[in-house]
């Protein structure tokens, strides 16, 4: 039986080369590169500036400080990624959660007018998954109100609201090029804007970072990204990946060991950065992004056609909630989550079918007292739709789904 892991992290023929290559010549730490990677990613964008930053959670730190003063509120949604908090509360300003939409994973409109006070200053509007939150309303809430809005765009490069990317519409978006992302450059990310005062205030603090990767920390993030690649290549998918999530979900079936071990979503925020997120972005992994936007849209493309066939191969089953894009609006499916009642049921008998699946990706942060965002902890289940899966793969889930769902 052929198995489908859940995801396929991308690594272009050469890379290696390229890697060894760049440390061999001794330009890893400073290059061309960097400058190289900030022009082109404006230009793909369509911004006027693209900082590079040691960590998407490093640049909206920044930003937040830059525009926000001690105490003031920032909303955001709360099924999200920890550093979102951990940003806000670096910046010395007030994390108000707000609940998101059932259909979109991304915050409501509606919630946010709910938590707005005098202090409120920013929205960070998440677009989750890689589906685009309802920026329309969103910005005009802005503008009535005065308030910035800025995107965490970890899952959306590429995706775009009225046929422009995100990222040129905000006052300003963060990027991040961790592991598994769709520019993957073993970590750091991207600030873009328009704003002139942000652009330059936000490189002169990257410029008074004192510490660049040393080699050594280098060659541990290429290494973990990977072994993370390989442990979903087959023979290592079938002796190692597969026996650990098959003797885990026996033991104890509500869990993803794999989220476990990378601890996704920890509900313990710090409120301070560590000096680990204030390395800057280096030379190398500069030269691997840049390779790696070459190819992005054909990238993008294929995981739009498979996550739309695979929407069409599952509408007609009514207990499964699919992914919902808006009008106006061009989504890139780094993630395709779907809602069932006993995702964990589902995801264990599929893995017995030989597809897997990622069942959790987010935890909410505690106290939010959202109970949308409760809710679709608890139903989301991840299907691979990356860009390597063909046709009869997309089938394939699909009807393994509708049988196991029929049974
Ligand atoms: C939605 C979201 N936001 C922010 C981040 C943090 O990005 P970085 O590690 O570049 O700070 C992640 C990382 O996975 C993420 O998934």
């Amino acid at each position: 039986m052929k198995f489908i892991p859940r995801q396929n992290t991308f690594h272009f023929r050469g890379e290696f080369k390229l890697i060894l290559q760049t440390i061999l010549s001794g330009d890893w730490k400073y290059g061309k590169a960097l400058s190289e990677l900030e022009k082109k990613f404006a230009e793909y964008i369509g911004c006027k500036y693209a900082i590079l930053v040691p960590s998407l959670t490093f640049g909206m730190e920044q930003i937040l400080k830059l525009l926000l003063d001690k105490g003031d509120e920032v909303i955001c949604p709360a099924f999200n990624y920890y550093s979102i908090p951990l940003a806000i509360l670096s910046a010395k300003a007030k994390p108000v959660f707000a609940d998101v939409n059932y259909k979109t994973f991304n915050i409501n409109a509606e919630e946010i007018e709910n938590k707005l006070t005098d202090k409120t200053k920013a929205i960070i509007v998440l677009h989750f998954g890689g589906q685009v939150a309802d920026l329309n309303s969103i910005l005009k809430i802005a503008k009535r109100h005065n308030l910035f809005v800025i995107s965490d765009c970890a899952h959306a490069c590429g995706a775009e609201y009225n046929e422009k990317k995100l990222g040129a519409i905000e006052e300003a978006a963060c990027f991040s090029f961790g592991t598994g992302k769709n520019l993957d450059g073993f970590g750091g990310g991207i600030v873009t804007t328009n704003n002139d005062f942000l652009a330059g205030n936000i490189r002169e603090a990257v410029n008074s970072l004192c510490c660049w990767p040393s080699l050594k920390e280098l060659i541990i993030k290429i290494g973990r990204a990977y072994i993370q690649w390989l442990l979903m290549k087959p023979i290592f998918f079938h002796l190692l990946t597969l026996p650990l999530i098959w003797i885990s979900s026996a033991i104890h079936r509500e869990t993803d060991i794999l989220y476990e071990i990378a601890n996704l979503g920890s509900k313990k925020i710090p409120s301070n950065l560590s000096a680990k997120e204030r390395i800057r972005f280096s030379n190398l992994q500069a030269k691997v992004v840049l390779e790696h936007l070459k190819s992005l849209d054909i990238r993008n493309e294929k995981v739009i056609n498979n996550a739309h066939f695979l929407s069409k191969q599952l509408s007609s089953l009514d207990n499964v909630g699919l992914p919902v894009e808006l009008p106006e609006t061009k989504s890139v499916f780094l993630l395709y989550p779907i809602k069932v009642k006993d995702k964990w049921n589902l995801s264990f008998k599929l893995l017995k079918q030989g597809i897997d699946t990622r069942r959790k990706y987010f935890d909410v942060p505690a106290d939010t007292c959202c109970p949308i965002a409760e809710k679709l902890a608890q139903e989301t289940l991840y299907l691979p739709v990356y860009a390597e899966l063909e046709k009869d793969d997309i089938i394939r889930i699909a009807e393994t789904i509708r049988r196991i769902l029929s049974e």
